[in-house]
């Protein structure tokens, strides 16, 4: 299998070379995603809260619900283009996608399950050894080959085929709407959303205030600075249009009221990062137009590709399998 590297992309940060890129590796890591038996309850899947039709974000859900119910702390954020960042989470807490779903599969609020009780639990399941054996050529289960797995699909899941993209290659035309938004944005947004990918994959202050319940400082949490204090890293724009609510926290209901926030924060906000402290509020048109072309980055191929899909169709819940 090869790995998909649009035209227009940089170079992967990712490239599969100590973790070769096989059709058999690339289903195993699917079954795992979808596995619910992978969490302490056995329902809950990292596809539980990585919903295909909502371009592997947590469909209208401020935060996930992990076992036994309890939240996540965060928004859960979609899922595409991973093999292009180095860095995961919103505080970039993370700096491997072998190394990523250590955290879901143990954390508390999330899949609560330790490591060895997940390998017994796949060790025990003959299709899973069958799995295993046609990917790495004997049936030996542990943590990095399934860790190689599950990279082998989500540093799979690509989209770049949006009408943005499309029109990129000459082949849709913006309606005057859409082309005043992609006008706005160059100015205004894409030093932080840069294209292709719509991310620099730094870390700002956009001059969020703190949700004081949430207590939430963002990349401080990682690195202690008090100069990291409330930065997040960027998210990509990609399929926007799908991942409601918005921002870390998910304040935010609705497309527009997120670009709003451009039109109301404040330019005086000391802590806000100077890539936008000297901007002027966005007018109400430009948020208008600003919301079409955030339309435009919307792949419904990716929400319908069925190699992306329950390798179980139908099996929504991913309970314990008898
Ligand atoms: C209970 C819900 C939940 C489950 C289950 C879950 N995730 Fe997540 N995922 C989240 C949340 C919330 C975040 C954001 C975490 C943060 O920023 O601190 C996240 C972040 C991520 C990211 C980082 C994306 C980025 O752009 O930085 C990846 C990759 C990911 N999850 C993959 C997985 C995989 C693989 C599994 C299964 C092993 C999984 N998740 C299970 C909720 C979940
Ligand atoms: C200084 C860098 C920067 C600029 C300029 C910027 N953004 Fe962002 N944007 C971010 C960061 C960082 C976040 C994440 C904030 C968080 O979650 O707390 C974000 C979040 C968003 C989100 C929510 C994404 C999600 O998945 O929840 C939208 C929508 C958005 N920006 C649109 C825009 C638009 C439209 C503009 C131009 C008017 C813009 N941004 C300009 C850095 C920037």
């Amino acid at each position: 299998m090869k790995q998909n590297i649009p035209g227009e992309f940089p170079k992967p940060v990712y490239d599969f070379k100590n973790n070769p890129l096989t059709r058999e590796g690339f289903e195993l890591g699917r079954k795992l995603f979808y596995d619910g038996r992978l969490s302490k309850d056995g329902y809950t899947a990292c596809a539980s809260c990585h919903q295909q039709f909502a371009a592997f974000s947590d469909f209208q859900h401020v935060f996930s619900h992990g076992v036994n119910s309890r939240f996540t702390r965060r928004n859960a954020p979609p899922l595409f283009n991973l093999a292009w960042q180095s860095e995961f989470h919103y505080d970039g807490g993370i700096n491997h996608i072998e190394l990523q779903p250590l955290s879901p599969m143990t954390g508390r609020d999330e899949m609560d399950n330790t490591i060895d009780s997940i390998l017994a639990t796949i060790r025990a399941d003959a299709v899973y050894r069958k799995m295993f054996r046609s990917t790495f050529g004997n049936d030996t289960i542990n943590t990095q080959r399934m860790l190689w797995a599950l990279a082998q699909f989500t540093g799979n899941i690509v989209s770049a085929n949006a009408k943005y993209d499309k029109m990129k290659k000459g082949k849709a035309v913006f309606n005057d709407w859409e082309q005043q938004g992609y006008i706005i944005f160059k100015e205004r947004c894409a030093v932080c959303h840069t294209e292709p990918l719509f991310t620099d994959f730094k870390y700002h202050n956009i001059g969020l205030a703190v949700d004081t319940f949430l207590n939430d400082f963002g990349r401080m949490v990682i690195t202690n600075d008090k100069k990291d204090s409330l930065l997040f890293k960027t998210p990509s724009l990609r399929n926007i249009s799908r991942t409601d609510p918005y921002m870390h926290d998910g304040r935010y209901w609705g497309l527009s009221t997120a670009i709003n926030h451009w039109q109301t924060c404040s330019p005086s906000d000391a802590t806000a990062d100077s890539l936008i402290v000297n901007g002027k509020p966005l007018e109400k048109m430009e948020v208008k137009y600003l919301v079409s072309f955030l339309h435009t980055l919307l792949d419904s191929s990716l929400l319908r590709d069925p190699m992306l899909a329950d390798p179980v169709p139908g099996n929504m819940i991913h309970g314990p399998v008898q």
